[in-house]
């Protein structure tokens, strides 16, 4: 599903028909575009792969992925079925990034089936919410709830020198969060702060588009990210939407390039 930013149609659909050609030329299948009749700027962009291999072929081509890049820039893109990814038993005991990576689980099933969950039903008692993967907006079910998974992050901190606890959860663009937060140092230059790690941690993974960053604080004031941060941020994530908020409210949103106006970028060099 692709929401496309406004005034940017054209390039989205120029892009769309490039990505057609390669799919055709390199043989993994093809793509089909149908517009959303209700919202005009949203369109959805089937893929018909030739087999899972060729689906994985493409995923790692460097032509689709310079391609998927300039989409991310003009439009917001959300994996709605990925009908290749395999079920493997194994990663769910090897995979010790299992809590703080939280795998988009749109696909999964229904939890709304009855025989499901516990006898006692909703006299659990109360007390820290264990389900695993992002919540979703109540508002807007489509989304995912950033900016609670930067304040479960902020819990982590370990700010045993400032005190100030920061936390951060940044969205892949298949729709994966990876959190952060700030860890200090006795040499306090050492200090890393709750962007950098989300973003180190989504590279580490191999995670290389991103659309949303949110950063949360204890603050009334809403907590920017500082100028290290937005500098790195910019040169792996792009114009990234970044969400301020603190424990109990959203304070703003932004366009990282507003916060990193004449960057200096690889483009420079
Ligand atoms: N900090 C962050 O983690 N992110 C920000 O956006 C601002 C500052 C951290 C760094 C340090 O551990 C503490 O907050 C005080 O500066």
């Amino acid at each position: 599903m692709v929401d496309v930013n406004d005034g940017h149609e054209a390039d989205f659909l120029a892009i769309a028909r490039e990505f057609s050609t390669v799919l055709a030329r390199k043989e993994y299948g093809r793509a089909d575009i149908v517009r959303d009749e209700a919202s005009p700027m949203r369109f959805y962009a089937v893929r018909h792969w030739a087999s899972a291999a060729a689906a994985e072929l493409c995923h790692g081509d460097i032509e689709v992925q310079v391609l998927t890049a300039r989409l991310f820039k003009i439009a917001r893109v959300t994996h709605v079925v990925n009908g290749v990814q395999r079920h493997n038993p194994m990663r769910l005991l090897t995979d010790s990034n299992r809590m703080s990576q939280e795998p988009d689980r749109r696909t999964g099933f229904d939890r709304r089936r009855e025989n499901l969950g516990r006898a006692e039903g909703d006299r659990r008692k109360a007390g820290p919410d264990r389900r695993l993967g992002p919540r979703r907006l109540r508002d807007r079910p489509g989304e995912i709830d950033l900016v609670a998974a930067a304040r479960r992050a902020r819990e982590h901190a370990d700010a045993a020198f400032s005190h100030f606890k920061v936390g951060a959860a940044l969205e892949t663009a298949d729709g994966t969060v990876v959190a952060g937060c700030n860890i200090e140092n006795a040499t306090y230059g050492l200090t890393m702060c709750a962007e950098r790690v989300a973003m180190f941690k989504a590279l580490s993974e191999g995670h290389r588009a991103f659309t949303r960053i949110a950063i949360v604080a204890d603050t009334d004031a809403p907590t920017p990210p500082c100028g290290a941060c937005r500098q790195i941020l910019w040169e792996f994530g792009g114009n990234l939407h970044v969400v301020l908020a603190n424990l109990t409210d959203e304070k703003g949103m932004h366009e990282l390039k507003d916060l990193l106006p004449l960057p200096f970028d690889a483009r420079l060099l």
